[in-house]
């Protein structure tokens, strides 16, 4: 069976997501081993048990020729991003070429001067340093193999269009966008590619997570619109990765289609 183009290029990569354990970083590694069974994929998160059922279900699915290794890794411990990749890593596992930054929260809609320190310290460790922190520590893996490789960074519509409610979190992707822009420029000489997707809508568990666990007002956020799904993010995700080494899709916004900013939603009536 001949392989598409995309899948040729994807076959034998090692790909290395975080926050696998649930949504967009879930479903992107599904997308990658559908695409490109013969792939390896590291998947981390902090519930190692759901990686471990996610790692059993895609090797089942491809007949054991996607290779999964499941790691639990906190991203907003800077300690452990950098001994997972200085020293933790096994050997056969250490030629990263895409790195999937995807792990990343948002916690309540207070206003500013009302927002709990814990939320605060949560948002800006997890979806701010801990990109930073493993991009620092994978960017050595990639220029230690020629200067190659791929970075895919999830931002969010909410690093472009900040809201009321949502300082902390809208700060915290602005700041991924800001981040992945210096970074594309400073790596202009090298075949590493920056990357970055920012979506609208998507259903997941990032509404449950933003209200405590209160799954009554994560579903009302869903009402009456027909959000995107992890996968629709996923084939995004696996597309950019899967293009020729000179294109670089840097900059993608994706909405469903009843949305068209951070605040701009067209709901239906019930
Ligand atoms: N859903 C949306 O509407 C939307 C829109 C725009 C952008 N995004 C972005 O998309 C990304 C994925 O979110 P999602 O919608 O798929 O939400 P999700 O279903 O809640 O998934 C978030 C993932 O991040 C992981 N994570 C959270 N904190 C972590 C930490 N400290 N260390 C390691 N992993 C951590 C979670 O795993 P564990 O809990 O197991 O650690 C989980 O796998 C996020 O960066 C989010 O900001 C989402």
């Amino acid at each position: 069976m001949s392989l598409s183009a995309m899948s040729a290029r994807l076959s034998g990569k090692t790909v290395l997501i975080t926050g696998a354990s649930s949504g967009i970083g879930r479903a992107t590694a599904f997308e990658f081993s559908r695409t490109a069974p013969d792939i390896k994929l590291i998947l981390t998160a902090r519930r190692i048990d759901t990686l471990r059922e996610i790692a059993a279900q895609i090797e089942g699915e491809s007949q054991g020729r996607t290779k999964v290794l499941p790691v639990m890794l906190d991203v907003a411990d800077q300690k452990q991003v950098a001994e997972f990749v200085g020293s933790s890593l096994p050997e056969e596992w250490r030629a990263v070429d895409v790195l999937v930054n995807n792990a990343g929260l948002v916690k309540g809609v207070d206003k500013v001067g009302e927002i709990k320190d814990e939320d605060i310290n949560i948002m800006i460790t997890t979806n701010v340093l801990g990109l930073i922190n493993l991009t620092q520590q994978i960017l050595r893996l990639f220029h230690a193999r020629g200067s190659k490789g791929d970075i895919i960074n999830i931002g969010s519509i909410a690093g472009r269009e900040p809201y009321a409610g949502g300082a902390i979190y809208c700060a915290s992707k602005a700041a991924v966008r800001s981040f992945s822009d210096s970074l594309r420029k400073e790596l202009i000489a090298t075949r590493i590619r920056v990357m970055e997707i920012d979506p609208g809508q998507v259903e997941t568990e990032f509404s449950v997570v933003r209200f405590y666990g209160d799954k009554k007002k994560a579903d009302a956020v869903y009402q009456g619109v027909d959000p995107l799904t992890p996968e629709d993010i996923a084939e995004v995700v696996v597309f950019v990765a899967g293009r020729r080494e000179n294109v670089v899709v840097a900059d993608t916004l994706i909405f469903p289609s009843h949305q068209a900013g951070a605040g701009v939603m067209h709901r239906k009536s019930t």
